[in-house]
């Protein structure tokens, strides 16, 4: 393995798992950029790096690491990905989502491949090892010939969340294509996070070329009926879901002599000490499958590994930019049929980002503090939103 020098573009809360990542493997954090001073000093105090920029494009031409991560808010991914591109650094770790768009996510591509920079998008659940085994288990053929499958996640919507609900439903499929899809998303709260609004919940039917199909529940939907001040809000419209084994994401493979479930993510050890995190149902009988818990090196870590053994040799990275296109495709697709209200077949060909020019044009009413940030209104005012709108 020949030496590395490492460098973080946004140097904030995910910017940690980036941090630890490159510390488990060994590489040196050389610098950060970041518009915050603060944040910079966070930075330094927690590596040691020396080189400290507010403007990430100096930082580039001064430093020339040869891997950088990139883990600022969704809108920037693509400017800072083509300049480390056009800076010639050789590998360009990019948080999710991709882009906000095909056209950037485009851009994006055609910028690492003019310099010849490696690029990976951070789906780094690919690397769990509950989810490894699941997809290990699918491919080996554990339930059979796939035949279709459910997900659901907890929380937020497709861009914050529900990039990575797409891309764990097409990699526990073995990464099949989208023929057409069917899409709607509820925006009507006015959410905002990473510097966009975001719908609350969505739902989406996917039909594949291989004949497989699949649902998807994301937001509200896919959680338990909470309460606010006493009143009971919207009622979950997964009919699979279960609060006591549902962690974050739930996905349910159906196979032709049985059937998977992957409850979601582990983060401590009595996560998977309650429920365990694989589960395969054969008729009546059920076998919990054990996995390596915690795992060595960080989903981040094996993420990064891997990328620096395809600078190297030129394997392929499970998790490169055209694997983050292809989940950026399908995001789009499901916000197009919304914005349509029709199925939408692929090839994607819309080009701007469906959920957010609704937003612009006010089909998702205009809401939120003067923060700008989550709004929840109570039930009464929420149905009182939507009766107006
Ligand atoms: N893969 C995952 O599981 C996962 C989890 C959480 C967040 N994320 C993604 O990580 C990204 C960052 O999220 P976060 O929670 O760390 O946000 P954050 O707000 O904590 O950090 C973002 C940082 O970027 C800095 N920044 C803003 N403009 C900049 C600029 N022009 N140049 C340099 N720095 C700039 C901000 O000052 C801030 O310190 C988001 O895209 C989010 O979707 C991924």
């Amino acid at each position: 393995m020949t030496d590395y020098r490492a460098a973080v573009m946004g140097c904030g809360r995910m910017a940690r798992g980036h941090m630890q990542a490159y510390k488990e493997l060994g590489i040196p954090i050389v610098a950060g950029a970041d518009i915050s001073e603060d944040a910079l000093q966070a930075f330094a105090e927690e590596t040691g790096a020396e080189g400290l920029f507010t403007d990430y494009r100096r930082m580039l031409a001064e430093v020339k690491p040869d891997l950088v991560s990139v883990v600022t808010h969704d809108a920037l991914h693509c400017e800072m990905v083509v300049a480390a591109a056009e800076a010639g650094i050789r590998g360009i770790v990019c948080e999710k989502p991709m882009a906000m768009d095909l056209a950037e996510a485009d851009e994006m591509l055609a910028a690492c491949r003019a310099s010849g920079s490696r690029l990976t998008i951070s789906h780094q659940r690919y690397y769990m090892p509950q989810y490894a085994r699941a997809r290990e288990l699918i491919a080996d053929g554990a339930i059979g010939s796939v035949v279709s499958a459910e997900a659901s996640l907890k929380a937020g919507c497709l861009m914050t969340d529900g990039t990575h609900t797409i891309h764990m439903l097409l990699a526990l499929l073995g990464e099949p294509e989208v023929d057409h899809l069917l899409g709607q998303v509820d925006g009507h709260e006015g959410y905002e996070y990473y510097g966009h609004r975001c719908e609350n919940a969505g739902i989406a039917f996917l039909a594949f070329t291989n004949q497989v199909r699949a649902s998807m529940v994301w937001g509200w939907m896919a959680r338990e009926a909470a309460r606010e001040g006493g009143i009971r809000r919207q009622q979950s419209l997964d009919p699979s879901w279960s609060d006591e084994r549902h962690r974050y994401h739930h996905f349910i493979i159906h196979g032709d002599e049985g059937r998977l479930e992957v409850y979601g993510d582990v983060f401590k050890i009595t996560d998977i000490e309650s429920t365990p995190a694989v589960r395969i149902f054969r008729g009546s009988e059920i076998e919990d499958i054990e996995i390596e818990w915690p795992a060595p090196v960080s989903a981040i870590g094996l993420e990064i590994k891997d990328l620096m053994e395809t600078i190297e040799t030129g394997a392929p990275h499970p998790l490169d930019g055209e694997n983050g296109r292809k989940i950026t495709e399908a995001m789009i697709g499901i916000y197009e049929s919304a914005r349509r209200r029709s199925i939408v077949k692929f090839p994607v060909e819309a080009r701007d980002n469906p959920f957010l020019a609704m937003c612009e044009t006010g089909d998702f009413p205009p809401q939120g503090d003067e923060t700008g940030r989550h709004v929840a209104p109570n039930p009464r005012e929420r149905w009182r939103v939507r009766r107006e709108s």
